[in-house]
Formats: structure tokens, C-alpha cells, sequence
């Protein structure tokens, strides 16, 4: 592809719904311990959407948020990609229901389902449109609403998700700006694609009395798989930008991955040699928002000054699928 111009961030916003579920209320739902959570996990707390609140509810606060923070206005958007395992509906797109909350229509509005990579992917599609010249503000958003899909008889799923929005306004950089989208990877191993899986409600497997009397239209996963294979993706994609790129970690301000188990991220930092200061983790707070976490994260950093204007960002996730992928970026 010819790179016309080079893309940045440029603006980030999050949406947390106010309804907190703790370690100690799951102990009262299934035969769980606040301790075994959080040693097995790092989760303390994770954010419950009310009933009447969906996806693009949540990713309407957050995009609010996201344009307020950058220095475009709403009609200079000219693209939305959402990525969700949660969305509204099977169809319509979320993309399209936040397009039509924030006033605005006649421009491409579309969803990517790539589990908790979702968003990775989406900043990475984002960037081919903005380095071609096809768009110039894209709002790329990272949404779930997992408790919706979640079992809550099923104690290997139930303390894991929670809900949340992260949004972020990829821009076209100007000639004299620092700030640049550097290089991504993303990558698919469909192999395992039934590792982590909603079974029902789709044509494999249409909705019935009997689907849902056997849960199946709730998040099945087979977590000790996953966690093998979830250090190893997100270093290859890690590598792989940086090699690109001729940098090592030592160029590398901070990192941040997809919070899905404090010791994934802990063992991925110490497979970098990354000194654990620069590892944003905030997976205590929120649990596992699969494509959600990693917006939500850069914009808490970014907000609590911690990320700051000229640092070197490097991101890694993996999810269903199962994908993997990162992306290197001047903030
Ligand atoms: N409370 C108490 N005990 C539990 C719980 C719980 N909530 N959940 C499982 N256990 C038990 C199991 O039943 C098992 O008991 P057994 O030995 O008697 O059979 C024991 O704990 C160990 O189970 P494991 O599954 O081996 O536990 P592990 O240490 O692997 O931790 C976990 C499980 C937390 C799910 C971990 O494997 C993990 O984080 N995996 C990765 C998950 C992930 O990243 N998913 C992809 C992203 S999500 C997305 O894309 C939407």
C-alpha cells in the first residue's frame, strides 16, 4: 500500500458502568473465594451493565468522551469501527447505532468481531484508511457487554468479564507531528477457534427452547488452553513489530496488554524484560472486558498523566478465535 500519511491518536475515552460486582458478592452466586480470584487472576471487581443498557449505550458515553478530548468536533468524523462480541444485536451494527446516537450518518459504519483483540484489529484497519487518504477521523471504538452472555451457574466463566466501553479517535497526523500510529500486527489461529465460543444463536446453532435451556447462548471457554497459548501470540506480535521497526524494549515507555489475567501479563512483561513500572494493568478493577480492556486502559493512563504526549506505546492482545495482535505507537 502506498502510505499517503501517517495516522495518530487523538483522542481516547472510556465508559464504565456504575454497578460494581466484587470477588466477595460471586462468593454469595457460586462456589468461588475472593481468594482464589485474585490469586488465580488478579480480579477484585469488575462493572455490570444496568438491564436497560447495551452495548452502544456504553459506547456512546465513551465516544462522547473520546471526541471531547481531541481536537476534532463529532461532524468531522468520517468512519466508525466497533468491536464487540456483545453487540446490540446480531444485526444491525453497533457502529451504526452509535452513529445514529451521535447525530451523524452518510460515512462507513461497520462492526469487527475478533474477541478481545477486537479493538487491535480495528485501530489496525483504521490506520490503512487514514494512510491511504480514504478518511481522515476515525472513531474506533472497543465495547462489551459480556454479563449479558455470561453464566452465572458456571464458576470457570462468571469471575472472569465485566463490562465496559474504551473509545479513541484515530486522526491523519500533520507533516510536523510526532505522534504516529508506528506499525501493527495482527494475526488469526483459526485452529482453536472452539476454544472460547457462544455456541447458540447463530445459524450453526439457532436459538431454541433447548439452546437456552442448556445456556448455550453464554461464553463457553476451556481457559487452561487459552492461557498456554496467550503468552506466546502476544509476544510473537510483539516481536514482530518491534523487529520491523529495528527497536527493542529498551525504546519501549510503556506497555500495555489485554487484561484478561494478571498472570498472563506478568509472565508476557517478564518474557520482554520489561521493567513492571511501564506495564499498565488495571484488570483489579474492571476484570476482563475482552475488546474493551485496552482502550479503557490507555485512556486511564493517558488521563492519570501517566502516558504522556511523545512516549512509545507498545499494545498486545489475543482472544477468541483465536487472534493475536499489537501495535507500536508515538502518542
Ligand atoms: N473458583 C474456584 N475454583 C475454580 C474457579 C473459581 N471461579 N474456576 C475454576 N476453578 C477450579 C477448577 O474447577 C479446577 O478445579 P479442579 O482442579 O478440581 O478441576 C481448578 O480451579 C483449576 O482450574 P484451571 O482451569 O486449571 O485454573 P487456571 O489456573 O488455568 O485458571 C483461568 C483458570 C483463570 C480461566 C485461566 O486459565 C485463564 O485466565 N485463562 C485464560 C483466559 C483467557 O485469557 N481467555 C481469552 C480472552 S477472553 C475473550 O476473548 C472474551
Amino acid at each position: 500500500m502506498i502510505v499517503k500519511y501517517n495516522a495518530k491518536i487523538s483522542g481516547t475515552g472510556r465508559y464504565l458502568p456504575e454497578k460494581i460486582l466484587t470477588n466477595k458478592d460471586l462468593e454469595k452466586i457460586v462456589d468461588t473465594s475472593d481468594e482464589w480470584i485474585v490469586t488465580r487472576t488478579g480480579m477484585k471487581e469488575r462493572r455490570i451493565a444496568a438491564d436497560d443498557q447495551a452495548a452502544s449505550d456504553l459506547a456512546y458515553e465513551a465516544s462522547l468522551q473520546a471526541i471531547q478530548s481531541s481536537p476534532i468536533r463529532s461532524k468531522d468524523i468520517d468512519m466508525i469501527i466497533c468491536a464487540t462480541i456483545s453487540a446490540d444485536h446480531a444485526f444491525p451494527s453497533t457502529a451504526c447505532i452509535v452513529q445514529q446516537k451521535l447525530g451523524l450518518k452518510n460515512f462507513p459504519a461497520f462492526d469487527i468481531s475478533a474477541g478481545c483483540t477486537g479493538w487491535v484489529y480495528a485501530a489496525n484497519i483504521a490506520k490503512q484508511y487514514i494512510e491511504n487518504g480514504a478518511a481522515e477521523n476515525i472513531l474506533v471504538i472497543g465495547v462489551e457487554t459480556l454479563s449479558k452472555i455470561t453464566n452465572y451457574e458456571d464458576r470457570n466463566t462468571c469471575v472472569l468479564f465485566g463490562d465496559g466501553a474504551g473509545a479513541t479517535i484515530i486522526s491523519r497526523a500533520e507533516a510536523k507531528d510526532i505522534s504516529q500510529l508506528i506499525d501493527a500486527d495482527i494475526s488469526a489461529d483459526g485452529t482453536h477457534n472452539e476454544l472460547l465460543i457462544q455456541r447458540a444463536g447463530g445459524s450453526r446453532m439457532p436459538a431454541s427452547q433447548k439452546t437456552v435451556k442448556e445456556n448455550l447462548h453464554t461464553v463457553q471457554m476451556e481457559g487452561n488452553k487459552i492461557f498456554k497459548l496467550a503468552v506466546k501470540s502476544m509476544y510473537q506480535a510483539c516481536h514482530t513489530v518491534l523487529k520491523r521497526n529495528h527497536m527493542d524494549m529498551q525504546s519501549i515507555d510503556w506497555l500495555i496488554t489485554h487484561q484478561a489475567n494478571m498472570r498472563i501479563i506478568q509472565a508476557l512483561g517478564n518474557k520482554l524484560k520489561i521493567d513492571e513500572k511501564k506495564v499498565i494493568v488495571n484488570i483489579e478493577k474492571y476484570a476482563n472486558t475482552s475488546a474493551a480492556t485496552i482502550p479503557i486502559a490507555l485512556d486511564e493512563a493517558i488521563r492519570n498523566n501517566k502516558i504522556r504526549h511523545g512516549d512509545i506505546v507498545l499494545l498486545a492482545s489475543f482472544g477468541a478465535g483465536l487472534t493475536s495482535g499489537s501495535l507500536l505507537f508515538r502518542l
